[in-house]
């Protein structure tokens, strides 16, 4: 097939209803789910300019809802808010003041609970020790820190004056961080003196510092003391954040910021070379993830929700702080790996909080199965009544485990699918409103206009995958790459006229439900016809003793390409003999054009910090001649993800 079109061969029918029970206490059942779709389609302005009204704190009312000159977006055109005030000072005139905003956990088992009130005077506290170093609106502030309360304290901070977040994930180099001080022209950054992963320590401020000697733009350094490593400061430059804030008014009231005030940016590996400085600001953001979340976790206010995800990347922006937070939510945070210090500690843990939402990775998912199911049959996890996964497509089977192992037949899957570039979830069942699929992100939120196109800009047929596209502008949409609008139009605005081009492939299936393909780049082209790779991934996930795989295109003289796959086991003995059973279950599960030539064996598949597969670098292992001529022992490509993550950054 040709034209961008995609080739299907998965076969996955089963449907999982929300329960009665489920049904009769959520805010938005199916009627209502047709409802909010409609309305929101039929004028989107009026849609989104009632809810802005409604939901967000405005110092001054805005007049236009949208301002739209293709590829750049205005919303709430002239209103002033502040994302900040939105976050704490709403509730403080409401029951909720007293209520748990963010319940902590270290991983060495330390354990903070803020009330709305205590984390409004401890941000209105920081924010007054950052003007007092002369930081103001529209300046730009890096945060490298663990996952500790001061992380969200930080953010919220710079949003409360109009400071431009700029969140580095705490595993990245020196290098990285130079790197993105530079582009962004950062001038603070905010970091601790160390933080824990699985018991050891993470000497930050000693990275900062190799960091801080290639950022001319940054003049001030702010320590928040986590580890007690006592890293040297430089005078003049580094101040101890305790330091700081014990001489710093609690009186420091939220800035009145326009709409289209920059809220923060957060630099994603592109695919290729240079990362990208994706731009968000203040007002459209702060609604749609707001509404998003109140809508796909179906949040009641007695709820506990935890999204395990890190602060470093967009998910722990959107739903952890702002989109909970604005919603009045009381969030789990928690500091560390899963598999500290035994590989129970997820579920330890909701125990110990009875959390009733969980929302995680697949990647996380699968190691959960691959380390047993003995960890998670020791503890009550009675207290959960939905469950979300955001990152990649999960593998139907994974999907099962989670439903009935976690989920225990009766929690709702929200499978969420959005990006760095959408700012909130754009696709995912509402969870008293829409039967689940395993592996479908089901259907679009209200106001999110998807379609799937092929090359010439033609919606392909149901059934077929194509280009999956977003056809109007949604109030969260990223407003363009940091200082760089022409990268921003090429990347994403210059295929398909009218629409934004999200990079994945999808497919609607009869029911309208999505199913997201994979990348774009990673589709494998086998005589002519073009497979996705997660499909074939799937495939092999269903085989008992596969926990994971990747299947990547290689070339191939006479196919064009063949499918090469790595996977990584959860029992058996890699070998020939398991590598003709793989290859008859994934003929048997969707096809001989989907039989994998190669089959590699690995311990761990590499994957980029955030827990995606990386798809391209096994493809150029498997394109490598050097290692053609496969042998059977098992290979570890981590290290090598972490070399070609470092050179990309
Ligand atoms: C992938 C994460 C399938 C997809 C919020 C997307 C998914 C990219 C899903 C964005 C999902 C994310 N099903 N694929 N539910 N969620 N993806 O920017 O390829 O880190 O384009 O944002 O992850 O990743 P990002």
């Amino acid at each position: 097939m040709s034209g961008g079109q995609i080739d299907t061969v998965m076969q996955e029918d089963r449907l999982f209803p929300p329960t009665a029970e489920f049904v009769s206490k959520t805010h938005i059942t199916a009627a209502k789910y047709d409802e909010l779709y409609e309305r929101a389609q039929a004028d989107p302005e009026k849609f989104w300019g009632e809810l802005a009204k409604s939901e967000l704190h405005w110092f001054k009312p805005f007049g236009k809802v949208l301002q739209w000159n293709e590829p750049f977006a205005k919303w709430f055109v002239g209103g002033q808010t502040n994302a900040s005030y939105n976050c704490l000072d709403v509730h403080l005139a409401t029951p909720r003041r007293n209520k748990a905003a963010l319940i902590w956990e270290g991983e060495p088992g330390d354990q903070r609970t803020l009330t709305y009130q205590q984390l409004h005077r401890e941000v209105c506290r920081f924010a007054s020790a950052l003007a007092g170093l002369g930081l103001k609106t529209g300046d730009v502030a890096t945060i490298y820190m663990p996952m500790v309360p001061e992380l969200a304290i930080a953010m919220l901070a710079c949003a409360r004056l109009g400071v431009v977040h700029s969140v580095v994930f705490g595993g990245f180099s020196a290098e990285a961080i130079a790197d993105r001080n530079n582009d962004a022209q950062a001038k603070v950054v905010i970091t601790a003196d160390g933080g824990w992963r699985r018991g050891k320590l993470l000497e930050l401020k000693a990275t900062v510092d190799e960091a801080l000697a290639k950022s001319p733009t940054v003049k001030n350094c702010v320590v928040y003391k986590r580890a007690g490593n006592n890293p040297p400061m430089k005078s003049g430059r580094d101040h101890w954040w305790h330091e700081l804030v014990e001489t710093a008014s609690a009186n420091c009231p939220a800035q009145p910021l326009d709409s289209e005030t920059p809220l923060f940016i957060l630099y994603t590996s592109g695919s290729t070379g240079k990362p990208k400085g994706i731009k968000h600001t203040t007002a459209g953001y702060n609604l749609f993830v707001k509404k998003t979340f109140q809508w796909v976790f179906d949040y009641r206010d007695e709820d506990i929700f935890w999204c395990t995800a890190d602060c470093g990347w967009v998910t722990g922006h959107s739903y952890i702080v702002y989109g909970p937070l604005s919603a009045g939510a009381s969030v789990l945070m928690y500091e560390g790996a899963p598999n500290w210090p035994k590989e129970d500690r997820f579920w330890d843990i909701i125990e110990r909080y009875r959390v009733n939402i969980l929302y995680t990775a697949p990647t996380a998912i699968r190691a959960f199965i691959k380390w047993g199911d003995q960890h998670v049959d020791k503890h009550d996890l009675s207290s959960l009544r939905l469950l979300g996964t955001v990152g990649e497509g999960i593998n139907p089977e994974a999907w099962m485990w989670y439903h009935r192992k976690i989920g225990r037949e009766k929690c709702p899957i929200v499978d969420t699918w959005w990006q760095t570039e959408t700012g909130g979830i754009m696709m995912s069942p509402l969870p008293g409103a829409i039967a689940t699929k395993p592996g479908s992100c089901t259907k679009p939120l209200p106001g999110v206009i998807p379609s799937v196109l092929d090359e010439s800009g033609r919606p392909v047929q149901r059934n077929n995958g194509g280009m999956l596209c977003i056809s109007q502008p949604w109030p969260a949409m990223l407003r363009g790459l940091w200082g760089d609008d022409e990268r921003y139009r090429q990347q994403y605005w210059s295929k398909l006229k009218g629409h934004y081009l999200t990079g994945d492939n999808a497919r609607q299936d009869d029911d309208g439900y999505y199913w997201i393909m994979g990348r774009i780049d990673d589709v494998i082209n086998v005589s002519g016809h073009r497979l996705s790779t997660i499909e074939v991934e799937s495939a092999l996930v269903s085989h008992p003793l596969v926990a994971e795989a990747a299947a990547v295109g290689r070339p191939d003289e006479l196919k064009g390409q063949a499918v090469a796959v790595f996977v990584t086991l959860r029992g058996g003995t890699p070998g020939d003999a398991l590598k003709r059973e793989l290859q008859a279950h994934v003929k048997k599960e969707i096809g001989s054009l989907a039989v994998p030539d190669d089959i590699r064996f690995t311990a761990t598949l590499p994957k980029t910090r955030s827990g995606k597969i990386m798809r391209r670098l096994l493809r150029d292992i498997a394109a490598g001649k050097e290692l053609v001529g496969d042998t059977s022992t098992l290979e570890d490509y981590a290290a090598l993800a972490k070399l070609r993550e470092e050179e990309e950054s």
